[in-house]
């Protein structure tokens, strides 16, 4: 098989990049180690920042994303049992997010691509990169238990932190940054309407917590807990009676509880590989970072490098420039550092850190009074919750 990029991952950077170079006449194929079906059940991120909806909307994915996607101006900070509004909007010039879950963003994707024909095998194992720092890199794969050879022009890595793209690279080749912290957050998903029409992150001496939602009648919850937790030893009321703990009073007494859909525990790390090119092989997405989950932008930090690197082979395939592609890594590079600044600076201000204290809780909490009380502070937060510019 021949084609002119072969993707790796079918998560939201590769469908994302796939259906942007369908839509300017550039074939490729997605090559997914798991089913579609086991893809569409992780639940993940839930906020969309406004370039990423545009993103959609270029991707021609945005129908029902602008039907249920709901807008939110502004999110809330709850810290000594008081919850203060940042009004993003009246922040950033009208500026909002999207709530609009992962797994529906990836159902759209999805769905789109199997209507305009294009290729993705699901359940390909054993993927192998071959050629990439030459002109003609190969995809070696197993396809039912028989070898398959993917022949392109480019290799985009969109294959997660865990994927082969970034361990295919050579140790001397790459440098890699990061942090882990010494917790994870316990997420569980249920059909209750949300405590609150906005979202809600806590800063408590028992730990952070994060009220979200998926609509009006979906709502998501996170607890921070210790790093090695497992969801399944916690039942749904114990779940329930420790968000209540840590919620301000008006919040505690309108919580509605349910029975969960899902509940996982995913542990917070912050990662940063470059560069981002190899020759011929891109790597994007959580592939190449991640960022821990608090002010949600790894979902976000994926789209905006699709977004670099689909123009980039759209002016190349169109007109042989390799202008983008020669400054892809360090564009990229550029927001990934910042957004990766702004999830560390939001994990270490609500997160309780088991070596820091009670000096340093007086000094997060100094800090929260700080940022609801100057316009200034709030601005700041409110300009890169809602996306710094591409
Ligand atoms: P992924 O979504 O990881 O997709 C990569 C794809 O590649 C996967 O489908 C994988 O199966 C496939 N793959 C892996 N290896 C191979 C291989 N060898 N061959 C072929 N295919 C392969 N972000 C937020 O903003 N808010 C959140 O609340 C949030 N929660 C999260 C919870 C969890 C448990 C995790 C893991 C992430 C969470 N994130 C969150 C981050 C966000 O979901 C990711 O940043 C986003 O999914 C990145 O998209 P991606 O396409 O780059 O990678
Ligand atoms: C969600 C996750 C986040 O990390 C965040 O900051 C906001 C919302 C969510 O899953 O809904």
């Amino acid at each position: 098989m021949r084609t002119q990029v072969a993707i790796i991952g079918a998560g939201p950077a590769g469908l994302l990049l796939g259906q942007l170079l369908h839509n300017q006449g550039i074939e490729a194929v997605i090559l997914e180690r798991r089913s579609a079906d086991y893809v569409l059940g992780r639940i993940r991120a839930g906020v969309l920042e406004s370039g990423t909806v545009e993103l959609l909307a270029r991707a021609g994915c945005d129908d029902r994303l602008r039907q249920e996607g709901l807008p939110h101006g502004g999110i809330n900070l709850c810290f000594g049992g008081r919850r203060h509004r940042i009004d993003l909007a009246a922040l950033t010039g009208g500026k909002h997010v999207t709530v609009y879950g992962q797994t529906e963003m990836t159902r759209d994707l999805m769905e789109a691509r199997s209507a305009c024909g294009a290729k993705t095998v699901y359940e390909a194992a054993g993927v192998h990169l071959e050629g990439f720092q030459g002109t003609r890199p190969v995809v070696h794969y197993l396809k039912d238990g028989i070898a398959q050879t993917l022949e392109c022009e480019f290799i985009a890595g969109c294959d997660g932190y865990y994927g082969v793209s970034r361990q295919s690279v050579p140790e001397r080749a790459i440098e890699t940054f990061e942090r882990i912290y010494p917790f994870g957050w316990l997420g569980l998903l249920a059909d209750v309407p949300p405590v609150n029409d906005e979202l809600i992150y806590v800063n408590h001496a028992k730990g952070f917590a994060l009220c979200s939602m998926r609509s009006n009648t979906r709502s998501r919850y996170y607890l921070q807990c210790p790093a090695e937790e497992k969801a399944e030893t916690w039942s749904d009321d114990q779940f329930w009676d420790e968000l209540r703990g840590r919620l301000d009073p008006e919040a505690a007494e309108r919580l509605t509880t349910g029975p969960s859909l899902e509940k996982s525990v995913a542990r917070l790390r912050s990662f940063v590989a470059e560069p981002l090119r190899f020759g011929r092989l891109f790597l994007a997405g959580d592939a190449a970072h991640i960022v821990p989950p608090t002010g949600a932008k790894g979902l976000n930090l994926a789209a905006s490098d699709i977004r670099y690197l689909s123009e980039a082979l759209i002016e190349y395939f169109s007109g042989g420039s390799t202008a983008g592609l020669d400054a892809y890594s360090s564009r990229a590079l550029a927001r990934i550092w910042k957004a990766e600044r702004f999830s560390w600076w939001m994990t270490s201000m609500l997160h309780r850190f088991p070596e820091v204290g009670p000096f340093g809780h007086r000094i997060q909490l100094a800090e929260l009074e700080y940022l609801v009380s100057s316009e200034a502070a709030s601005a700041s937060l409110a300009e890169n919750y809602v996306g710094l510019p591409y």
